[in-house]
């Protein structure tokens, strides 16, 4: 996990670039679940990212014009030994300071008086509009004043921007430290998949595997489940986000397992596999299967420096409709197939997302009309995927499909790695092979 010292070198990175610009960064608050019962806590990544404190309602300040020892202040929840009692240990001021490398802090109610004066000699303000729904009428409160005096305090009239391009293009670039838990992320994820594989009958429930692989992640020291875990068997498989997970499984049918955890310090996995839940793959499903799996690591081996995500999947796209062409799912010629994306009512999503502190992490993927290029130490999932059911209307021209093939939804996951030469696949525990899938261990 990194250390006050990781996060001291991002804020000094982040201070650099803000050229004369104050940045506001709020913490997440805790989400009411119903009544007076909340949502397990879960911190925003941009502020978790730059200073590593795990608390609700907090506020980091960045203001790279302030003298050395001024420049990242905090303002958090002040301790309070009842609430403590009720809801847990609180760092407050003194805490922030020494624990967290707060130059200052001071307690959250203080925010709406000092931030004016902390604002004063700043070129701008780098704040994110629309997500902050507490904390944004201060802020627009403490620039409109600031706007009010400018004329007679002389400073220059403020801009407000959003601090995403530069924070967001810092978390696209994993550090050594931050690649190490991100292996870690997908050791466990990979290993609870194969635990799934292993146990899985006919007769058993989604959720009891659902249970297995969460209760896996507990016991390794994870947080818990990184998203909602997809255990679909059959055509649940066909609902991509399917999170119902209470069905039974049914003999020669598949089930697709998306599923990862989120460590203590958020870094994430994300993983999915497709298995045939009695052990052996009928005849439909092991020709998709191989189509998706010839698919994924074709895209996998692409994920190298130079190449960008676009053509990632492309590359994907390509083996799938040949495949489906081949076996008389889509007909016409491929390359009219792809322009016209007259595959998309079986392969209807993007093949990957760059993966970090949120599993649809942050970052851009185009640059104006330029698709960002791959870079040693980006991180995206590759996850190219077949769903033949009858939700997705059949294009004009295309084959209707016949119900042998209805049913079956494949997809297959990982996490990798843009190396400096070769893709590292950070999720490599978690077999794929045909012969793998219709192993059992047990
Ligand atoms: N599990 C979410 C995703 O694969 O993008
Ligand atoms: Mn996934
Ligand atoms: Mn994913």
């Amino acid at each position: 996990m990194g250390d006050q010292h990781c996060f001291a070198k991002r804020r000094d990175h982040f201070l650099g670039q803000l050229e004369g610009m104050a940045a506001i960064i709020p913490a997440a608050p805790l989400v009411t679940h119903h009544a007076d019962c909340e949502y397990p806590f879960r911190q925003n990544s941009d502020f978790w990212y730059l200073t590593g404190f795990d608390e609700p309602d907090a506020v980091a300040l960045f203001m790279p014009y302030r003298p050395l020892e001024e420049r990242f202040v905090l303002f958090v929840l002040p301790k309070d030994s009842v609430t403590e009692a009720w809801n847990g240990f609180r760092y407050g001021t003194e805490g922030a300071v020494i624990h967290f490398g707060a130059d200052i802090a001071h307690p959250l109610e203080e925010l709406p008086k000092r931030l004016g004066d902390y604002l004063k000699g700043a070129q701008g303000i780098a704040f994110r509009i629309g997500k902050h729904p507490t904390i944004e009428p201060i802020v627009l409160k403490a620039l409109a004043t600031q706007l009010d005096n400018v004329q007679r305090n002389g400073s220059s009239a403020f801009s407000l921007v959003a601090p995403c391009p530069i924070l967001h293009q810092l978390r696209l670039y994993k550090e050594s430290w931050e690649l190490e838990r991100m292996r870690e992320a997908s050791r466990i994820s990979a290993k609870a998949h194969e635990l799934a594989r292993n146990v899985v009958r006919p007769g058993m429930n989604e959720r009891y595997l659902q249970g297995l692989i969460e209760q896996y992640f507990l016991e390794q020291g994870a947080r818990g489940p990184a998203y909602g875990s997809i255990v679909a068997g059959g055509d649940n498989a066909c609902i991509l986000h399917y999170t119902a997970n209470n069905a039974l499984l049914n003999d020669g049918e598949l089930l697709l397992i998306d599923a990862g955890c989120c460590l203590s310090d958020y870094y994430n996995g994300d993983i999915t596999r497709t298995f045939p839940i009695n052990g052996r793959f009928t005849g439909e499903q092991k020709a998709l299967y191989e189509i998706v799996l010839e698919a994924q690591q074709a895209a996998v081996e692409s994920v190298v420096p130079g190449n960008n995500a676009e053509e990632v999947h492309k590359i994907a796209v390509r083996i799938i409709v040949e495949g489906l062409l081949e076996l008389g799912l889509l007909e016409g010629s491929i390359d009219c197939l792809i322009e016209h994306g007259l595959y998309r009512h079986i392969y209807m999503h993007r093949t990957g997302h760059w993966l970090g502190l949120d599993v649809h992490d942050v970052g851009a993927y185009r640059l104006g009309d330029y698709p960002v290029n791959l870079q040693e130490g980006m991180v995206l999932t590759v996850e190219p995927g077949i769903y033949i059911s009858d939700r997705f209307p059949v294009p004009e021209g295309q084959p209707s499909i016949d119900d042998r093939w209805k049913g079956i939804g494949i997809r297959i996951e990982d996490d990798v790695l843009v190396g400096e030469k070769y893709p590292e696949v950070l999720s490599c525990d978690a077999e794929k092979s045909v012969d793998a899938m219709q192993f059992r261990n047990t």
